[in-house]
């Protein structure tokens, strides 16, 4: 565990789930935090367990895929620690349905939520990670390194995601903010988690078995890391780095094989 006391953490969509858990686990480190989702009394709870560490919490209610969220939300976590060291963008919302069966509202739906929202705070957030040569993390998916059946809105949109770090890797490289890129495996869920189906309306996942997915708290571990080795890219399970290497080498084969298991992946992504 790296001692993060005097730093200063956002995390976009962190009133449940990953992102929460991601905020816990700076917390626990030292780092003041600023929480932020879309629901004041889903955000209430999750301060009420980050106060269980520290008392420098702070809340900021904003949909962060809209206009003036993204500097609303830095203004208020600088005003209120002044400085930033860590912008996590972790809100994301999935989709289901094949590209023939989508409506457009879908694909603007998702890209509002993955790109806009993960850009939207990082622009306003830059200017204050040059100060402190901080860090910004973009949570992906192991969706975002290849296209695959029924989640074409969520692979395009996370795969965005890769080439904004990248530019901005290299236009920030001088003055040294680090930004790394977390491509997450099937993950715990701890409540309803809602995904967009294609007509647009929203559908409940299914209840994972908890042993074959990767835990909450360990994704956020492995953020921790990201951030605190100044990484470029993490990909979690074994799986995804398999995929990682084998997905550009031999996309031929990739395919061959999502082919042979599509009934099984169409199961698994419900
Ligand atoms: N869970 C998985 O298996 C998995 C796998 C791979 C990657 N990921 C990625 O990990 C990230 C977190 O996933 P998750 O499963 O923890 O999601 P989740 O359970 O649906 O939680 C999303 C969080 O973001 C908030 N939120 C959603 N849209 C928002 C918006 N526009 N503005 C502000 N807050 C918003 C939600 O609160 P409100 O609804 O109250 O706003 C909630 O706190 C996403 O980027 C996802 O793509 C997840």
């Amino acid at each position: 565990m790296a001692n993060l006391k005097g730093k200063v953490a956002i995390v976009t969509g962190s009133s449940r789930g990953i992102g929460r858990a991601i905020a816990v686990d700076l917390a626990n480190q030292g780092a003041s935090i600023v929480l932020n989702g879309r629901n004041e009394l889903r955000l209430a709870e999750a301060k009420e367990v980050l106060l269980k560490i520290h008392d420098r919490v702070v809340t900021v209610c904003c949909d962060i895929s809209k206009k003036g969220s993204g500097e609303r939300l830095i203004k208020e976590a600088v005003e209120r620690f002044g400085r930033l060291d860590f912008l996590v963008n972790n809100v994301g919302i999935s989709s289901r349905g094949k590209v023939a069966d989508l409506s457009l509202e879908v694909f603007e739906a998702v890209f509002s939520s993955n790109l806009m929202g993960a850009v939207n705070p990082t622009i306003s957030a830059i200017p204050e990670l040059r100060k402190t040569q901080g860090s910004i993390i973009f949570i992906s998916s192991l969706a975002g390194i290849r296209g695959l059946p029924v989640l074409s809105a969520y692979c395009s949109s996370k795969m965005a995601l890769r080439a904004v770090a990248e530019s901005i890797r290299v236009e920030e490289k001088q003055h040294n903010i680090h930004v790394g890129l977390v491509y997450v495996g099937i993950t715990q869920i701890e409540h309803n988690k809602e995904v967009i189906s294609s007509d647009g309306s929203m559908i409940t996942l299914n209840a994972r078995d908890n042993k074959k997915v990767q835990s909450t708290g360990y994704v956020a571990k492995m953020v921790s890391r990201n951030i605190n080795k100044r990484k470029f890219i993490t990909t979690l399970t074994g799986i995804g780095r398999l995929n990682a290497f084998m997905a550009p080498r031999f996309p031929l084969l990739v395919e061959k094989l999502i082919l042979k298991n599509l009934q099984k992946f169409e199961e698994k992504s419900k």
